[in-house]
């Protein structure tokens, strides 16, 4: 048996997965079509030969333009039910998956009108499909307290169909301390709290994430293996990283997936798993990323499979709802 065939197998959880970042440009186009919107490009191949990034920012601007002709609530689901079915064809059972509503809210996009979309098309993936999910609401950190605030209070009316809040954008120079008091409060509501650390962004802000954010599991998290007390603390704790092989190579965190920190880290017994980040920006989805990693990194087939379980492990599934799975 192939490894390509072994990878897709394997039942997986994606829990690093930015649902603005699968916004295929195929979709793109015909979402802009017919909300009488442009596209800064004039076809299909031409938005794809963008796609070559030398950093965090240069891929943001570009993803952000791509999620601004976004507008009714049938975008959200078109752009929602076309992951679930790509990661069905996959063999992912499970997804975690981050919305950024403040990319949405600040073109004024109503924040129901969001939500409402990405909830329904994941909805009919758990009965259609029997995918089960959890939703992430993330802040974007280049924004101020206030906007998060204000985020945050748009979505304590969905409190039941959010289990949890993130930080994502740009890294360096917004630390995860500029929100301390908002996810202070989230937590007050009931919310799980995860963080983007450890990216471009130095150990510290690791520290950072879990000292005052109170994350339960870091997003990429590449940079902790700086810090050895760090990395102690993250193996005891066993406190999940999701990495994303695929997009640390586009955006240049890492020189070659040959370098790529994975081995490493599993040889420090951390809790690591492998997800997509932004498909639709970075050249693949779940079983890519996984081929890549394998591949660049020969890994064994007892490590992929450990890999595929870690993935269940650091979910936010319920214990039976994960025996029933794993
Ligand atoms: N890092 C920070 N912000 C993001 C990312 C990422 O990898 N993807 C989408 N928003
Ligand atoms: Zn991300």
């Amino acid at each position: 048996i192939s490894i390509e065939k072994f990878i897709a197998g394997i039942p997986k959880a994606e829990l690093h997965l930015h649902i603005e970042g699968t916004f295929e440009p195929e979709l793109m186009f015909t979402i802009a079509r017919r909300n009488n919107l442009k596209i800064n490009y004039s076809n299909v191949d031409a938005l794809k030969k963008a796609y070559r990034f030398n950093n965090l920012q240069e891929f943001l601007d570009i993803y952000y333009a791509g999620a601004s002709v976004l507008i009714h609530e049938q975008d959200f689901y078109d752009l929602t039910w076309a992951y679930i079915t790509k990661v069905n064809e996959q063999n992912v059972k499970h997804v975690e998956i981050f919305f950024d509503p403040q990319t949405h809210t600040n073109r004024g996009i109503s924040f129901d009108v969001v939500i409402n979309g990405i909830q329904r098309a994941l909805i009919d993936g758990q009965r259609k499909l029997g995918i089960s999910f959890r939703l992430i609401m993330c802040f974007l950190r280049h924004l101020d307290e206030s906007s998060a605030f204000k985020t945050l209070e748009q979505a304590l009316p969905y409190k039941k169909w959010i289990s949890g809040v993130g930080l994502d954008s740009s890294e360096v120079g917004n630390p995860p301390s500029k929100f301390q008091k908002v996810f202070e409060k989230a937590i007050e509501e009931g919310f799980l709290t995860v963080a983007h650390a450890g990216e471009e962004g130095p150990s510290s802000y690791i520290w950072e994430a879990i000292d005052l954010l109170k994350v339960i599991r870091v997003d990429h998290g590449n940079r902790c293996l700086d810090d050895d007390i760090l990395v102690k603390k993250l193996a005891n704790l066993q406190i999940p990283l999701t990495l994303c092989p695929l997009s640390n190579l586009e955006l240049k965190v890492v020189p070659d997936l040959k370098e790529h920190p994975l081995v490493k880290m599993m040889e420090r017994n951390l809790l690591v798993t492998i997800n997509s980040d932004d498909p639709a920006y970075f050249g693949g989805y779940m079983n890519e990323n996984y081929l890549a990693v394998a591949q660049a990194l020969h890994l064994s087939k007892k490590q992929i499979v450990q890999l595929a379980k870690n993935s269940f492990e650091a979910s936010w599934l319920s214990k039976p709802e994960k025996q029933k799975i794993m």
